[in-house]
């Protein structure tokens, strides 16, 4: 039920989810395959386990990516507390992973399990990003980087309170409201780690941001203007089929897009400080959000 290498079984509810459609195993030693349950499975054990092996995770990947950019010359303390929240999800993931999907009437334990870990990384994000933000903090993490690592977590959060009540389910104006304000910060992360050599690809990340912020609200005129403001960036199938959604299109757009970056960053093709790592984290995400919202339709 691991990363690849594992022998170990994959539960017969679950979609192993590469980079390429039906490829399931890592493509690149930077690549994490996702595990999530097949599309009409609504077995809440079964997204329990799920949710949690990616969440914990994603969130021990947060803590390694602060690390990464606290120099010990700038930020010993708060490196080393960033440090101590990757071993944290590192062994939740590993023990979660190595376990499988817990028995039906044990779901509110599990869950449970993620609420006090998750707190405490809040209260980390939340502390050091006022601290970034006042210059109380020279760290290299931005604000904004701290502001969006936690509200995933705020979210992670939301997600296992539903799942302990025994709600799996996804609605949609939540997933889209979510999600497309996420997508439109990896956007602009992208933008600003880019090599500022790489004039194309920065205009297309911070057109892609735009998009994002006009489809927030999921309305008719949300897309007519992140169309007319930028026609053609990341939702190409919609003018030519109007009828398609166009948040669905987004969503499929970006990850495609962050697929081809992780792919390029790591054989060098794209000059940047994008650690691959950091570009195949953001891929995930998108896969998520894209997940998410065809179970909310
Ligand atoms: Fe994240
Ligand atoms: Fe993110």
């Amino acid at each position: 039920m691991s990363q690849a290498g594992s022998n170990r079984s994959i539960p017969t509810t679950m979609d192993v989810l590469g980079r390429s459609p039906g490829a399931s195993a890592p493509e690149s030693g930077y690549e994490k395959v996702v595990i999530l349950p097949k599309m009409r499975e609504d077995d809440l054990a079964a997204h329990a386990w799920a949710d949690a092996r990616f969440a914990a995770d994603i969130l021990a990947e947060h803590a390694l990516f602060f690390a990464l950019l606290m120099p010990p010359e700038l930020a010993a303390k708060e490196r080393a507390e960033a440090l101590r929240f990757q071993t944290t999800f590192g062994q939740l993931y590993e023990r979660i992973d190595s376990a499988g999907p817990p028995a039906r009437s044990d779901v509110k334990t599990f869950t449970a399990q993620m609420t006090e870990p998750i707190k405490e990384f809040i209260d980390y994000k939340a502390r050091l990003g006022e601290a970034q933000t006042t210059g109380a903090l020279r760290s290299l993490v931005w604000p904004l980087f701290f502001d969006h690592t936690r509200h995933e977590a705020e979210r992670w959060g939301r997600r296992f309170d539903d799942l302990g009540r025994g709600e799996s389910g996804f609605e949609r104006k939540e997933v889209v409201a979510f999600w497309t304000n996420i997508m439109d910060e990896h956007s602009r992360f992208v933008a600003h780690l880019l090599d500022p050599d790489e004039f194309e690809l920065i205009e297309k990340a911070l057109s892609t941001a735009h998009v994002f912020r006009h489809l927030a609200d999921d309305s008719v005129g949300g897309t007519v203007k992140a169309l007319a403001q930028e026609p053609g960036t990341v939702i190409d199938s919609l003018t030519s089929n109007p009828d398609i959604d166009a948040v669905m299109s987004a969503a499929q757009t970006i990850l495609d897009f962050k697929t081809q970056a992780v792919r390029d960053i790591e054989a060098g093709r794209i000059k940047s400080i994008i650690e691959p790592r950091l570009a195949d984290h953001v891929r995930r995400e998108a896969l998520k959000f894209l997940n998410e919202l065809k179970r909310a339709e």
